[in-house]
């Protein structure tokens, strides 16, 4: 699955004693903080226990931690639902096709109806349409999504304002505090979607049917 060199590891952190947990943090936090260096301590442990089933796969080259990815599953309306709740992976380690096989790690540990993350990234996005069932994803252009993928993506959203999400084109506005660019990605369609509807501080609620 991953090339010669790399291990992974994994666990729920739900079973670890508050020492281990604090062990994990410190792990994490540089890798976190490259990416969001507006984070605290308290908002990663947040992320790292927002739900009894949060797991995290924890991927090494040799000694050293190259990625972290986190996510956790929930059941809505008879829906299984795996949350992508976070990834970062190092730069110099990207564009191996690393992502897609860390969210079959959790589609493997939580079979699920629907993936869904919250993304400001058009690699993420293209990353999971793979795992689209014949319907695609959403959102996506042409399409709006039904009654049920809309009120999932408010229930995961996270908007501090009910207005601040919009139940057609997925968006939640200034949910970022930070500005970033797009990664690109081998997909103008994807760039042109993303640049046409996401201000700097948006992001893209996304469900992705499975099965
Ligand atoms: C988002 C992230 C995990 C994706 O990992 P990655 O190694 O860059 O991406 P992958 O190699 O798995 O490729 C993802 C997709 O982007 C495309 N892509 C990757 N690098 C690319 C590049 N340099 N140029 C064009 N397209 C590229 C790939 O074609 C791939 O699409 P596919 O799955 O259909 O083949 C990684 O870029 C990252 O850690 N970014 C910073 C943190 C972040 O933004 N996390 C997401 C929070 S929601």
């Amino acid at each position: 699955m991953f090339p010669q060199g790399y291990t992974l590891g994994s666990c729920l952190t739900v079973n670890l004693t508050p020492k281990e947990l604090d062990r994990l943090i410190a792990l994490v936090t540089p890798l976190y903080l490259d990416f969001s260096p507006e984070s605290t301590p308290e908002k990663i442990r947040g992320r790292l226990t927002r739900d009894p089933s949060t797991a995290i796969d924890l991927l090494y080259k040799g000694e050293s931690l190259v990625c972290f990815g986190v996510y956790y599953a929930r059941k809505v309306e008879e829906k299984k639902i795996c949350f992508r709740d976070g990834i970062v992976l190092k730069e110099g380690e990207r564009n191996q096709g690393f992502y897609k096989e860390f969210v079959q790690l959790g589609l493997d540990r939580y079979p699920s109806d629907l993936l869904m993350t919250r993304t400001r990234e058009p690699r993420v996005y293209k990353t999971l349409r793979r795992f689209a069932e014949s319907g695609g994803l959403y959102p996506r252009e042409g399409s709006t999504p039904p009654l049920f993928v809309a009120e999932i993506a408010q229930l995961f959203c996270g908007a501090k304002e009910a207005s601040d999400f919009d139940p057609v084109t997925l968006v939640v506005k200034n949910i970022h505090t930070d500005e970033k660019p797009f990664l690109k990605v081998d997909d103008p369609g994807i760039m042109e979607f993303f640049a046409r509807y996401l201000g700097p501080r948006d992001a893209f609620m996304v469900v992705v049917p499975t099965r």
